[in-house]
Order: structure tokens, then C-alpha cells, then sequence
């Protein structure tokens, strides 16, 4: 389909594109549409070099809900859109592949969470900013990685607090907190698949080096970490610290903005459990961004991300309660 579009309109009779011509092609459509390209620092390199603004959830959200560009292009999951659509509801906004889920999104089915909730009359819902939309609508604030701790401290004293998805952020942020915090029980597939014995063997041979981490990472690792926090807090300590070496337990495409930032550092990728190509970890979701989706996102205009207004406004109330915090 893709390749006989690029005919219809010309593009292959010129060559057939490279990375670099559709590079270039993508480039031309985001001018003449007046589309924004927004993608997450786990996305590849090819799409972080492109796009308008790269960011942690945090950053991306304020970005989505101040652009004044017609198109939101969302190369990140399929929440991150939504949260896009959220903030901004009278811009189009484009996510290149419908099925880039999240694995903490996936773990809250609606009938599910409102029995949680049920479970627990009183309590004010604090959701991570990694859940669906309708999640979103039943949660009375929002947080992100880069929040959390703050936005749990917001909650007065003495309230029950359900924090959901993710557990492993939830212990992190009660840790932090010294709140209670009634915890779902949901995980991204990709910080628990970081390997602790191999993740120890690493620190053996590399005794110099210090551990940063995600707080998505499970508790034994954050234990062992030097400095936890979202991806974006996670660059900028590599930039400001004196040590010259790292290994970083989290997604590996943030490797990319890294080592733009801090070439003369020697950045090692925390072992995941499963080998895959690179032998570390990284999201299948947020790989299903190519550049050849991007290019027909723009095209066609689509997959668009729709909601209902009832969702958008409930939702806006707890993702807006958030942004007046961080
Ligand atoms: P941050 O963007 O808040 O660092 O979260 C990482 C993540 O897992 C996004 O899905
Ligand atoms: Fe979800 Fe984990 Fe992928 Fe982030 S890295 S999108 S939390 S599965």
C-alpha cells in the first residue's frame, strides 16, 4: 500500500526512498499540514531526529496541550495519544500504529478497576499517567514518573490513596513518601525484564560505573540504583554528574539522546533477562513506530485518535489536577 502511494504520487519515480527520502518526505508533509511530531525518547533514533519535540511522558503532555500546530503526530503508545487528544481536543491527533499498546495500560480493564475502586470507598484515585483514557475519567489525578512523589504528597494527610497501574512506581513512591498506598497490581513488561544476576554481574566488571534507574524497574534493582527517576531525569543526571560511566536500567532507546548529550560517556545498557538483537531492553510498542507509518500517518491522516466528550472532560479534570502540580 505504502509503495504504491509513494508511486501514485511520484515519490518512487525518482528513487526508491531511502530512509533519507522519507526523511525528507516527512519533513515536506509536517510543513504543509502544519502538523507537531511529538515522540517519546524510547521511540528509534531515526524518529527522535525528526521530530519537533522529544521528551519524558511529563514534557510530551505539557507539549501536546500548548501546540498550536493542527496535527498532533504522536510517535510514542497508544495512551500517550489519547493523553495528546486529552489536553488538546480540537487538534487531529495521529498515532503511526493503533496496536502500540503498553503492557501497564493493558492491565486495567475498566469493570476491573471500578470493582478496585468500589473495593476501597473513599479513597482518591492517583492513576499513572500509563493507562487508558478511561482509566483517566475514573482517576481524581493523574501522575508520571516525573510527578509521582509530588503528586501523592498533594493528597491530604490521612486520605486512602489507590495508585495504580504500576506496582513497582507505587512501592517506589510509598518508599519516598511514607504514605500507604493501595497498589494495583500491573507492571511494564519492559523494566521487569531487566535481569538482576546479570545486572550484578555487570556492576562486578564495572565497579566505576553507577546505576540509574526507572522507577518502572523492580524493587531489587531500584535498591542497588544511584539515582531513579523518569527518563528525562535520568539524561540530565548523566549530563550533570562527574562519573563517566553508567549503566542504565531503563528503555534503550533513551541510549540515543544520551549519547548525543554525553558523548565522552560510556553508556552500558542494563541486561535483560531475554537476549534479544542489542541484549537489552526494549518496548515492542514503542518500536512499532517507522518511519514509513510516520510518513502515512501524515499521508492519510490517520490512524486518529478519537474519544468521547464524556471521557475527554472527566478526563481532563484529572490529567489538569496534575499539570497545576508539575
Ligand atoms: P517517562 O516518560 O515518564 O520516563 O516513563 C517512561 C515510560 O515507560 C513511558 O511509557
Ligand atoms: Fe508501557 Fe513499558 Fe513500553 Fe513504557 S516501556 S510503553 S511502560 S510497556
Amino acid at each position: 500500500m505504502f509503495t504504491e502511494e509513494l508511486n501514485r504520487v511520484g515519490y518512487i519515480s525518482r528513487s526508491v526512498p531511502t530512509d533519507k527520502d522519507l526523511r525528507t518526505l516527512i519533513l515536506e508533509l509536517k510543513k504543509q499540514k502544519n502538523a507537531v511530531i511529538l515522540a517519546h525518547y524510547y521511540v528509534s533514533a531515526e524518529i527522535q531526529a525528526l521530530a519537533d519535540v522529544v521528551g519524558d511522558s511529563l514534557a510530551l503532555a505539557h507539549a501536546a496541550k500548548k501546540t498550536d500546530a493542527d496535527i498532533i503526530l504522536f510517535c510514542g503508545v497508544h495512551f500517550m495519544a489519547e493523553t495528546a487528544k486529552i489536553l488538546n481536543p480540537t487538534k487531529k491527533v495521529l498515532l503511526p500504529d493503533l496496536n502500540a499498546g503498553c503492557s501497564l495500560a493493558d492491565s486495567t480493564p475498566t469493570a476491573d478497576f471500578e470493582a478496585f475502586k468500589s473495593a476501597h470507598p473513599g479513597a482518591v484515585v492517583v492513576s499513572y499517567i500509563n493507562c487508558s483514557a478511561e482509566v483517566k475519567a475514573m482517576s481524581d489525578i493523574i501522575c508520571t514518573s516525573s510527578n509521582a512523589v509530588d503528586v501523592v504528597n498533594s493528597v491530604p494527610a490521612g486520605k486512602k490513596i489507590i495508585f495504580a497501574p504500576d506496582k513497582n512506581l507505587g512501592t517506589y513512591v510509598a518508599k519516598q513518601t511514607g504514605r500507604d498506598l493501595i497498589l494495583w497490581d500491573g507492571a511494564c513488561v519492559v523494566h521487569v525484564n531487566i535481569s538482576i544476576d546479570k545486572l550484578i554481574a555487570l556492576q562486578a566488571r564495572f565497579p566505576e560505573a553507577e546505576l540509574i534507574a526507572h522507577p518502572e524497574c523492580e524493587p531489587e534493582i531500584l535498591d542497588r540504583a544511584d539515582f531513579i527517576g523518569s527518563t528525562k531525569a535520568l539524561i540530565e543526571y548523566a549530563k550533570v554528574s562527574p562519573v563517566n560511566t553508567f549503566i542504565i536500567a531503563t528503555e534503550a532507546g533513551i541510549l540515543y539522546k544520551m549519547r548525543e548529550l554525553v558523548p565522552e560517556k560510556k553508556l552500558i545498557p542494563a541486561p535483560a533477562l531475554e537476549t534479544n538483537s542489542c541484549a537489552c531492553s526494549e518496548c515492542p510498542y514503542m518500536k512499532m513506530n517507522t518511519l514509513e507509518k510516520v510518513f502515512n500517518a501524515l499521508y492519510y491522516e490517520l490512524p486518529e485518535i478519537t474519544l468521547s466528550d464524556d471521557i475527554i472532560s472527566k478526563a481532563s479534570v484529572a490529567m489538569n489536577n496534575m499539570m497545576a502540580i508539575k
